[in-house]
């Protein structure tokens, strides 16, 4: 484990370099424990091949819950500006396509979570739950009917991206289109989204310079795709006003709120990256996890309407969708044992806080039984928590009822095709069949 204090070139530790990632997930969480061991965050190097970037840009990985929850709920001091996705800055000719909300502080963004918030009240949800009875039965017949295949494709991905279009108001038609454009935003680091070889991305542990012209112009083609086609839905929907979000956003509320043409683009692409792939993803986990773990399977079963609560945060904890999410230091202050100073960036590794032997006991074990479970999979407490946590729980139990009561043997075969991704804890394909 030499090397392990320095400032940089932490070798097995390397987070900011592909090949970690594509490392098997035990040798993943081994490094993850011992980071945790090893006490105050520790500064990770990270290859930013951006044009006019430093070439090893680095970040501090905060790997306990504690710290994750600190930096969380205290954003005067961990600020989510200039952004909270990214890894590196966001050159300015991406911030129009990605710069939304969650990228923000207070006071702008509070102004607009106060307005997007009016899509998620327990009222709305509670309406769409026929909804998603109806689309979670189609999904089901159809699967009923192939009797296997690949559980991303059948099953995982249809239900998330059908209700987030239904929710803006895009017609069916276009979920593909939206779909596949999704895909290309969240996989900027895989080879099958960028063209750039598995070989050459684990050994170099990020695109080169070369490549980030075609792989820029991939993402800023796919971010310029979706804005422009809900910015022709917001014009429609001004003039002639529906049932739906997109009209929410841009006609005034009571308190004379709404959304200015950017905001609603750029919020449009948020909800799409981030209610889209994290619930499919927790889909497919869980249909593997279930597989691999059949005495938590009998258990669901035997109670499914008492169990699946907890289940599903067990899942989400277990799974962690996103893995990491950024914060920058606005002014000098300790975390953890360790002295920040302003500029610097911090990365909430919540997969990690996850594990966290302090807090949950036994954390390797996967128990849909585990209480208390304060995991942050939906991020620390503060006021960028999860804004469709409770949607993402209502699709995942609808979802998986319908599956499970009508396919009790489902399950998984093979091996995942993981995404290649520090961002996404991503399965691509996962073959099943639906039959013991
Ligand atoms: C299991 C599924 C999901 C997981 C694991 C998840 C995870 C997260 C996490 C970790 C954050 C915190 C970001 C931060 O602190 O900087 C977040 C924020 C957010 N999530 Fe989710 N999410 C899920 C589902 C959804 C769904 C279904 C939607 C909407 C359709 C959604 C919309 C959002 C939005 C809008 C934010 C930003 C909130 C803000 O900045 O105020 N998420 N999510």
């Amino acid at each position: 484990m030499s090397g392990v204090s320095a400032p940089t070139g932490l070798g097995e530790f390397d987070l900011g370099h592909l090949n970690f990632w594509a490392r098997p997930e035990s040798e993943r969480e081994a490094a993850f424990a011992q980071l945790r061991q090893l006490g105050e965050p520790r500064f990770v190097p990270f290859i930013n091949n951006l044009p006019l970037a430093k070439k090893n840009d680095g970040v501090y990985a905060l790997v306990r819950h504690a710290d994750v929850v600190e930096a969380s709920r205290n954003p005067k001091l961990f600020s989510s500006e200039p952004t909270a996705n990214s890894v590196a800055d966001m050159p300015p000719w991406l911030a129009p396509f990605f710069d939304s909300m969650i990228n923000m502080d207070d006071p702008r963004h509070s102004r607009i979570r106060k307005v997007v918030a009016r899509a998620f009240t327990p009222r709305l949800l509670a309406k769409l739950e026929v909804d998603l009875q109806r689309r979670a039965t189609r999904i089901v017949d159809d699967v009923v009917t192939a009797g296997r295949g690949d559980l991303v494709t059948q099953v995982a991905q249809r239900l998330p991206i059908q209700v987030i279009c239904d929710m803006m108001g895009i017609p069916e038609h276009q979920y593909d289109y939206v779909l596949e454009r999704t895909n290309r935003i969240i996989g900027y680091s895989d080879p099958e989204y960028t063209g750039i070889s598995r070989e050459y991305l684990v050994r170099h542990g990020a695109p080169g310079r070369r490549h980030i012209i075609p792989v820029s112009a991939r993402l800023l083609r796919a971010g310029l795709d979706l804005i422009r086609l809900v910015r022709r839905l917001g014009e429609e929907r001004t003039r002639h006003p529906q049932d739906d979000l997109i009209s929410a956003l841009v006609n005034a509320n009571a308190d004379g709120e709404r959304l200015d043409p950017r905001d609603v683009g750029t919020f449009f692409i948020l909800l799409l990256v981030a209610g889209n792939e994290t619930t499919r993803n927790v889909l497919t986990h869980t249909v593997k996890l279930l597989t691999e773990h059949p005495d938590q399977r009998a258990l669901l079963l035997e109670d499914y309407d008492g169990r699946i609560g907890p289940a599903i945060e067990e899942i989400v904890r277990y799974v962690t969708p996103v893995i990491q999410f950024r914060r920058t230091v606005t002014g000098d202050c300790e975390l953890g044992g360790r002295e920040l100073h302003r500029g610097d960036k911090l990365l909430l590794f919540y997969n990690s806080a996850n594990r966290d032997e302090t807090v949950f006991d036994d954390p390797d074990r996967f128990d849909i039984t585990r209480s208390p479970n304060p995991h942050v999979g939906f991020g620390g407490p503060g006021p960028h928590f999860c804004l469709g946590a409770n949607l993402a729980r209502r699709e995942i139990t609808v979802m998986l009822r319908e599956l499970y009561t009508r396919l009790p043997e489902i399950r998984t075969v093979g091996e995942p095709e993981r995404l290649l991704s520090f961002f996404i804890n991503g399965i691509k394909r996962m073959p099943f069949v639906t039959t013991g």
